[in-house]
């Protein structure tokens, strides 16, 4: 790490907009936390949680877990002590309950600074869910053709097996581009009348969206 920012931010996005690459880089270079509810939840379900379990049926079927269950775990994580300073939201809020109760949980200086939003067309999103790839043991997240690994299937970064997520084939993948379309992008508007939004351009190289996500967040 090499600097701090006190940014507590929202990365709000299509499925494979980038949101998750691009804020594992983040807290890698400063100190924040990046709280994944997506990866919180495939956590749960790899423990063989009952949580898991329950939220793994909405997530296999490409839709959204119930805002309470969601929302009781964030107020949870939020509380943490590494999320007192700066942290980054990546994939909550996704319904207007779920940016209502954030609201309520947040106030003076524990206000949200940024809510960015990753602008990426529609027909660019599907080849970059069903081509990634993660390991299974750090979380890297790779690409079979926009990030490669040297040795195929094997993580470069700790040498473990790589895996396709559950959600990425192409029936679930349509079903989540759904659920983004009619529950989460009508936060772009939410966010809008509150002029916290910022909107990036993230169909380009992710040096270039990194360098502007860091200006972005100042
Ligand atoms: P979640 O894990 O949050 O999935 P998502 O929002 O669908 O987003 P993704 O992780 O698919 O995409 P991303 O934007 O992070 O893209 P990435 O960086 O990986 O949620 C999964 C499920 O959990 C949901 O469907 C739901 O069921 C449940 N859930 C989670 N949160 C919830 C909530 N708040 N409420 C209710 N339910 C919830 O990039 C994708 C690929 O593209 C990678 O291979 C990457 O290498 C590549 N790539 C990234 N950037 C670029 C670039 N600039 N150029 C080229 N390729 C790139």
């Amino acid at each position: 790490m090499t600097s701090s920012l006190t940014a507590r931010c929202v990365f709000l996005g299509a499925p494979g907009a980038g949101k998750g690459t691009q804020a594992k880089r983040v807290a890698e270079k400063v100190a924040l936390a990046h709280i994944s509810t997506g990866d919180m939840l495939r956590a749960e379900v790899k423990s063989g949680s009952e949580l898991g379990a329950q939220a793994r049926t909405f997530m296999d079927q490409g839709k959204l877990v119930p805002d309470q269950v969601i929302i009781d775990m964030v107020k949870e994580r939020i509380r943490k002590p590494d999320a007192q300073a700066a942290w980054i939201l990546d994939g909550f809020p996704r319904t207007l309950p779920q940016a209502e109760a954030l609201d309520a949980n947040l106030s003076g200086d524990n206000a949200l600074t940024h809510v960015i939003s990753f602008a990426v067309p529609e027909d660019v999103l599907m080849g970059r869910l069903t081509g990634r790839r993660t390991c299974s043991k750090c979380g890297a997240i790779w690409h079979i053709e926009n990030k490669p690994t040297k040795q195929e299937g094997i993580c470069d970064a700790c040498g473990c097996e790589l895996t396709q997520r559950s959600d990425d084939r192409p029936e679930a993948i349509g079903k989540r581009l759904e659920e983004y379309r009619s529950l989460t992008a009508p936060l772009l508007a939410y966010y809008g009348d509150r002029g916290v939004l910022r909107e990036i351009d993230a169909n380009r190289s992710p040096d270039v969206v990194f360098e502007e996500l860091l200006n972005l967040m100042q």
